[in-house]
């Protein structure tokens, strides 16, 4: 919505929340102190905040005023009811069209941009029909339904809506049409702006992801099959991905992909395959999830296994919780399972990250910083120096690719080190040439 702002001044556009204190964050003068950390993100708030862009907690009033409503809420996997484990959970899509169904007044548009299961369109439409319905429709209320899903990727957010590959709109209604395809034609060429059917445009988008996480899995499955044979995974992909139908992205090798999207969509899609009686096919693409598990396990215990069987007492640090470099969000990070089985084992781990807190750290393994884990021992405490922290540690875990562990000075950790020791980069960043005279083990993904 901020691109859009910046794009279209004539437009003003309100990002409403019932959370006062992420509209608050929002809304903050010191724009560090904005709820989500993006390259570029705090610049384009700046330009056109209070402008033509404003975050608001007054639903009600923003609903009544405006001629085109984006329902961006979250639906996450549902954790009880029917489908539980597999099925989004369209609370929030529902009460957002209530919403929209009970305050909105005139001709509304009503744009999907969250990744919802494919036919979602219909419960918001039906939602919106009964407000047309009723006999006191007194504000003459009228509605249109369109699906335009959301591309971009965390860490290259900005850049991928200033150029994206491509944009959808699914519906039927021409005119509602229209007014979405000219808003993004003010920054986007007519021929990538792509129109489609709404089951399609609903459907692309879970299919896009399925097929990003496949390549993932597909390449991690293959870095085990490296590391057994001799081969060497870089070596395979440059070989692979230089066939033009193979392609050379989404092929890196690592520790499993993470945030808030692949394993829910994947999972959403495996439900609605089996809730269409398309078992075989739902079988397909749940083995993507279980690739992706297992290379996460698959890490940890290797690197236990490396050390004889225990890491009971042993000081590791880990380099990286976020999901992926260049953001905070922590959903979904493969980090996660590899700290919870080291402590398991009775690690004794420190965690560092450019971005995310210790407090991110605490919720997400469900352990107090500094507490020791009743049956294991282990614990965990964040690192604000990795250098200090790896002072006779045993060893060190890259999990994130951050630029700052690429440029890190590995020569001088190595030396600090309690020997024997050994470096585990789930990611390739570091350069195992530049070490080889240091007596250091070195296990790198893909490679022996
Ligand atoms: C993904 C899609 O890339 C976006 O197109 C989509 O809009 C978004 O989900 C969404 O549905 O909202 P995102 O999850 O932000 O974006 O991040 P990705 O760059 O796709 O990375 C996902 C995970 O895969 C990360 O953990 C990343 O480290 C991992 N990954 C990615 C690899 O392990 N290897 C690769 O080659 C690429």
């Amino acid at each position: 919505m901020a691109v859009i702002s910046d794009h279209c001044p004539d437009i003003q556009i309100t990002l409403v929340d019932k959370d006062k204190s992420k509209i608050e964050a929002w809304n903050s003068k010191d724009l560090t102190e904005l709820p989500i950390f993006e390259p570029g993100l705090k610049e384009v708030v700046a330009r056109n905040r209070k402008n033509n862009l404003f975050f608001s907690s007054d639903i009600k009033g923003s609903i009544e005023e405006a001629d085109m409503i984006f329902i961006s809420v979250n639906t996450p996997t549902k954790i009880r009811g029917l489908g539980a484990g597999y099925a989004s959970d369209l609370k929030w899509v529902e009460s957002s069209a209530r919403q929209v169904a009970k305050y909105a007044k005139g001709h509304t548009i009503v744009v999907e941009k969250s990744t919802v299961p494919v036919r979602t369109a219909e419960l918001i439409q039906e939602i919106l029909n009964g407000a047309e319905k009723q006999n006191n429709n007194f504000y003459n209320k009228t509605f249109s339904v369109l699906s335009s899903p959301e591309f971009l990727a965390e860490g290259t957010a900005i850049k991928d809506l200033e150029n994206p590959d491509r944009v959808l709109i699914g519906g039927s209604d021409n005119e509602a049409i229209g007014f979405l395809r000219d808003i993004y034609l003010k920054w986007i060429p007519l021929n990538k702006i792509l129109l489609t059917n709404i089951w399609s445009s609903e459907l692309s988008k879970l299919i896009a992801n399925a097929f990003l996480a496949q390549r993932v899995s597909s390449i991690n499955s293959i870095s085990a099959l490296c590391e057994s044979t001799g081969a060497d995974i870089y070596e395979v992909v440059k070989a692979i991905g230089s066939d033009k139908r193979i392609g050379e992205k989404f092929l890196s090798p690592g520790p499993g992909f993470g945030g808030s999207c692949f394993k829910k969509d994947i999972l959403n899609l495996v439900y609605l395959c089996r809730f269409y009686n398309l078992e075989s096919v739902a079988n397909y693409w749940e083995q993507v999830l279980f690739i992706n598990d297992w290379q996460k396990k698959r890490i940890s215990s290797l690197i236990v296994e490396k050390f004889f069987g225990t890491v009971a007492n042993k000081n590791i640090v880990i380099l990286g919780f976020s999901f992926k470099y260049n953001t905070n969000d922590t959903r979904e990070s493969p980090s996660i399972q590899i700290v919870k089985d080291l402590i398991e084992n009775g690690a004794q781990l420190h965690i560092n990250d450019p971005k995310v807190t210790s407090k991110q750290i605490e919720e997400e393994l469900g352990l107090k910083e500094f507490q020791i884990d009743s049956v294991s021992s282990g614990s965990w405490n964040f690192s604000d120096d990795v250098f200090n922290s790896s002072r006779n540690a045993d060893a060190v875990v890259i999990c994130t690719e951050w630029d700052e562990y690429k440029s890190m000075d590995w020569e001088k950790l190595s030396i600090l080190l309690r020997k024997p020791s050994w470096i585990f980069d789930t990611r390739n960043v570091i350069s195992k040439e530049n070490l080889k005279k240091l007596d250091i083990n070195i296990w790198q993904v893909g490679t022996t």
